[in-house]
């Protein structure tokens, strides 16, 4: 079968509050999707890849595509909408057991190794899975008024991290149940979830970060040189 990567692009960045949608952000000289298109395309060369964009995005350069195999699909209203867009645009071409790895755009700084470590994990897994990082600080919930009722343990709870991967068509049937029944579906893991499948969790990197506040790109060029220096060592 193949592999496709599906990449969500096609967000607003209101959190950043840039001057235009973060993916188009230089980072470290060059546009965040252009970064997070090649370390995908390092580890995956031979992919095939569906790119959500907005369909009124003005930044976008399809010279940041290394893929010789690549189409675009329309982005949604939500990050959930662009995935099943993108599940819509692959449909004539993806046979119901290839594998899906759907990676946000936001996340430059996910390493070869992890990828390569998240699709041999998952490669014969009936159901699929993702990469994620154990929660490293004290968990405490609030009581509604900013006091704290209690705290939580942390035992055996994990950051939901990108990418993730399933089956095409458990994803797309799992998508499309959650959306009609209402489910929030923050993640593909959690569709999949409530379809009553139990996703394979990958321990990844906790450098793995989707670039969200204005300062997380100064993070993320740091991680990047932290990168390189050790690749180099
Ligand atoms: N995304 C998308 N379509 C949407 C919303 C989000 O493809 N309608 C993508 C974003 O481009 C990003 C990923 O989903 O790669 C994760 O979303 P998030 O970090 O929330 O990005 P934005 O929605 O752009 O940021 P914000 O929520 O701050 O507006
Ligand atoms: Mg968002």
């Amino acid at each position: 079968g193949h592999l496709w990567l599906v990449v969500p692009a096609a967000g607003q960045g209101r959190r950043m509050g840039a001057d235009r949608p973060k993916q188009y952000l230089p980072l470290a000289g060059q546009p965040v999707l252009a970064r997070t298109l090649a370390r995908l395309h390092e580890a995956f060369p031979e992919a095939r890849l569906c790119l959500c964009l907005d369909p009124d995005d003005g930044h976008f350069d399809p010279a940041w595509v290394p893929f010789a195999d690549w189409r675009r699909a329309p982005g949604g209203a939500e990050r959930v909408d662009s995935v099943v867009s993108a599940l819509e645009a692959i449909a004539p071409d993806a046979a119901e057991d290839d594998l899906v790895l759907v990676h946000d755009v936001a996340r430059p700084c996910v390493t070869v190794d992890d990828l390569v470590r998240l699709l041999s994990a998952i490669a014969d897994d009936p159901v699929g899975g993702l990469l994620a990082a154990r929660a490293a600080d004290t968990m405490k919930r609030d009581d509604g008024a900013g006091r704290v009722r209690t705290t939580e343990s942390r035992e055996g709870l994990w950051h939901a991290l990108t990418p993730q991967g399933f089956r095409y068509g458990l994803l797309r049937r799992a998508l499309g149940e959650a959306l009609a029944a209402g489910v929030a579906v923050t993640d593909e893991a959690s569709a999949v979830e409530a379809a009553g499948h139990s996703p394979r969790l990958v321990s990844g990197r906790r450098d793995n970060l989707k670039i969200t506040h204005p300062e997380d790109l100064i993070l993320a060029e740091l991680v990047l040189s932290a990168q390189e220096l050790a690749a180099q060592a």
